[in-house]
């Protein structure tokens, strides 16, 4: 009977099969529909259930693939389903997911260890996010400004203000949005922390006309990230390195999104002849488990006593110990030099394409880090691009983020390459950053230069 019905189709009509792999949920999927119904509306998903990955590629559920030039925003430097990675997580899994902070787990010492080798700071203090990473640290920044013997705890201490920088991202908390610059970000929820403050972005004049004895901290994405790639420059960072030790403040370097070898190199921050007080990170910590951490001094250690600060998950054994192996495969199979190679392979790719689509303006970044600013709208592009099985984000309106993992081969910046130049070729270009009345560059970020 089946087999008479099927001879009796025209024969134009495509199989089922291949028609259901590339149109992806094009009937309503029961999940989206529960999503759409019961999901708080935070965010403008793509109607598309992603449903596995292996290596640099992510599948959806209709079994269409994916080049992850995402990476989970930059969570997923080792791609997906990493065999040692997914090895420790059986394991372990199998011994303990969690134990309490009230006793030691065998492995957040040696990580703690491992951190301040990495980083070349003293502590650490595990979180669960980047969020709460910053907000530790805002804490400590004012713990560390407070003279206890002439401001008892309760009475605000003079030394208590915080300076950020324009266009900053540090995360959804109250501390975080309290530093963090867009607006829609951080008005809806006023009041916020008070006395932050805001420095035009790598304006060493107005950094130095804002500091005083009253700073507790100055925040530092080291490389902005959701701002739109716009590494700090060095000339600033000493600046603030400076103004931070002769007022008796914090250098808070959030390396939430740079840091862990993203740019080259263990910390950003190491390409300067200073380090911070406090350097946050998470995203790659834990190879996509949640796990944050803030790294620090030995002077900032000595003024924390227990109870001061806490948390019921970070550090737990199972995702320390997947940091622990996510550390030793970055030094293992040497991905920093994978980093600054296929770094190296996509910049002079990149440079090629816009030496033939005038609408790219720029190309940032640094390492695995990559933003390429456009003079039209970049939402349009990622739908292309999504449509060719390419993951790339379009941050600030104009700017397309590229944060592929650390395992990228060449083959697949060669593939990455080929696609994108289809993307820029195909896509309708859309309103102009002028004509829709915005800067994509941040006041005081117009002389970034674009580094490799
Ligand atoms: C630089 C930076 N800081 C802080 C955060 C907040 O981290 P989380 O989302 O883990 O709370 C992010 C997240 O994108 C970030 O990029």
């Amino acid at each position: 009977m089946m087999r008479n019905s099927s001879k009796k189709r025209p024969k134009a009509q495509p199989p089922r099969k291949a028609k259901k792999l590339s149109a992806p949920l094009s009937k309503p999927d029961v999940r989206l529909l529960d999503a759409e119904k019961f999901l708080l509306p935070t965010y403008k998903r793509q109607p598309v259930i992603m449903s596995h990955g292996r290596g640099a590629y992510v599948f959806d559920s209709t079994g269409k693939k994916y080049l992850d030039f995402l990476g989970g925003i930059a969570v997923n430097a080792l791609g997906h389903a990493h065999p040692r990675i997914v090895k420790v997580i059986r394991r372990e899994a199998a011994r303990a997911i969690h134990l309490s902070n009230f006793y030691h787990n065998e492995f957040q010492g040696p990580l703690a260890r491992k951190l301040t080798e990495w980083s070349g700071l003293d502590r650490v203090f595990f979180a669960n996010s980047g969020t709460e990473a910053i907000d530790g640290a805002m804490k400590l920044a004012r713990l560390l400004g407070r003279k206890p013997e002439e401001e008892p705890a309760g009475a605000p201490a003079k030394k208590h203000r915080f300076l950020a920088l324009e266009n900053s991202f540090h995360g959804r908390t109250f501390g975080a949005i309290s530093v963090t610059a867009t607006e829609k970000y951080r008005l809806p929820f006023a009041p916020v922390v008070p006395g932050v403050e805001f420095v035009r972005f790598n304006d060493v004049a107005d950094l130095e006309s804002k500091f005083g004895d009253t700073v507790c901290a100055i925040l530092i994405e080291t490389v902005q990230g959701e701002g739109g790639i716009y590494p700090v420059s060095e000339a600033f960072w000493n600046r603030a390195r400076a103004l931070a030790t002769q007022h008796g403040a914090q250098l808070i370097a959030d390396e939430i999104q740079c840091g862990l070898g993203r740019t080259g190199r263990y910390f950003a921050y190491q390409k300067f002849p200073s380090k911070p007080d406090i350097a946050l990170i998470a995203k790659p910590l834990a190879a996509g488990l949640p796990l944050g951490a803030i790294l620090t001094t030995e002077t900032v250690a000595a003024r924390v006593s227990p109870g001061m600060h806490g948390t019921t998950f970070g550090g737990g054994p199972l995702a320390c110990a997947v940091a622990l192996e996510f550390l030793s495969i970055v030094e293992e199979e040497q991905l920093l030099e994978n980093i600054r190679t296929r770094s190296a392979e996509l910049r002079e790719g990149l440079a090629e394409l816009a030496s033939r689509f005038d609408f790219i303006r720029e190309i940032r970044g640094e390492g695995l880090m990559i933003g390429i600013e456009l003079s039209v709208e970049g939402a349009p592009f990622v739908a292309e691009a999504m449509e060719l099985g390419l993951l790339i984000n379009c941050t600030h309106d104009f700017t397309l983020r590229f944060l592929p993992p650390f395992i990228i081969t060449r083959a697949q910046v060669r593939e990455f390459l080929k696609l994108f130049e289809i993307v820029l070729a195909k896509t309708p270009k859309q309103a102009s950053a002028l004509d829709a009345g915005k800067s994509a560059i941040p006041q005081g970020a117009a002389h970034v230069a674009a580094r490799g």
